[in-house]
């Protein structure tokens, strides 16, 4: 039987090919070329859930002036980026996150562990995304710009209201490589005017 043609292996393929440790990588890409005022050499940006690193790889070519990834899991090094394994949940990442003072930029690609019950899924996603935003409100800069990918369902208007209340501008938007994951999609808020709920 012929296999059915499935975006998602181009895009591994195409990662395997340039050196990316994850297709992720063409999302973060493709949501850069979008928003072009999103990141902007010399910012100092935080990348949660970074491993296994194929967003910092693509943060680290954009001459950011400091460059911090946050994971569960052990993530290899990538050229100027300062990692840290830990839960973001957890007092101790919130310590190390606030010494580096404020970001210019956040990128939140994290996602809860699937356990395959959509409900339950989402709602994790939520409250990893409530969390960064909660974080954001200590070490976002006024003005800065922050990326949260989030699964839609349920749970999504009320925080998607709160989002958008949060910064000047917010957009909601889906790249190519998330395309066959219909739950994803990412949030993408420039102008950080403070937590207003
Ligand atoms: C889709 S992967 C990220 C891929 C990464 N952006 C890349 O480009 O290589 C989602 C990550 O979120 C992380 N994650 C989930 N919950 C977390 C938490 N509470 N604290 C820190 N990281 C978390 C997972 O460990 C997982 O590695």
């Amino acid at each position: 039987m012929t296999k059915r043609f499935n975006p998602q292996d181009v895009f591994f393929r195409k990662a395997q090919k340039q050196g990316f440790r994850a297709r992720s990588a063409f999302k973060l890409q493709s949501i850069l070329k979008k928003f072009p005022k999103f990141l902007q050499k010399n910012d100092s940006v935080l990348d949660l859930g970074c491993y296994p690193g194929s967003f910092l790889q693509v943060l680290s070519q954009e001459s950011p002036r400091k460059l911090v990834g946050v994971d569960l899991q052990k993530t290899d090094s990538v050229s100027h980026a300062l990692i840290h394994q830990g839960d973001i949940f957890s007092e101790e990442i919130a310590q190390t996150l606030f010494s580096y003072g404020k970001f210019d930029v956040i990128t939140s690609d994290m996602a809860p562990k699937t356990t395959g019950i959509p409900d339950s899924d989402q709602f994790h996603s939520v409250e990893l995304c409530e969390r960064v935003l909660d974080l954001s409100s200590h070490i976002l800069r006024p003005g800065g710009n922050l990326l949260l990918k989030i699964f839609v369902g349920a749970d999504f208007d009320p925080f998607w209201r709160q989002f958008k209340n949060s910064f000047k501008k917010a957009k909601i938007y889906k790249p190519d490589a998330s395309r066959d994951r219909s739950r994803e999609t990412f949030l993408v808020g420039e102008g950080y005017q403070g937590n207003r709920e």
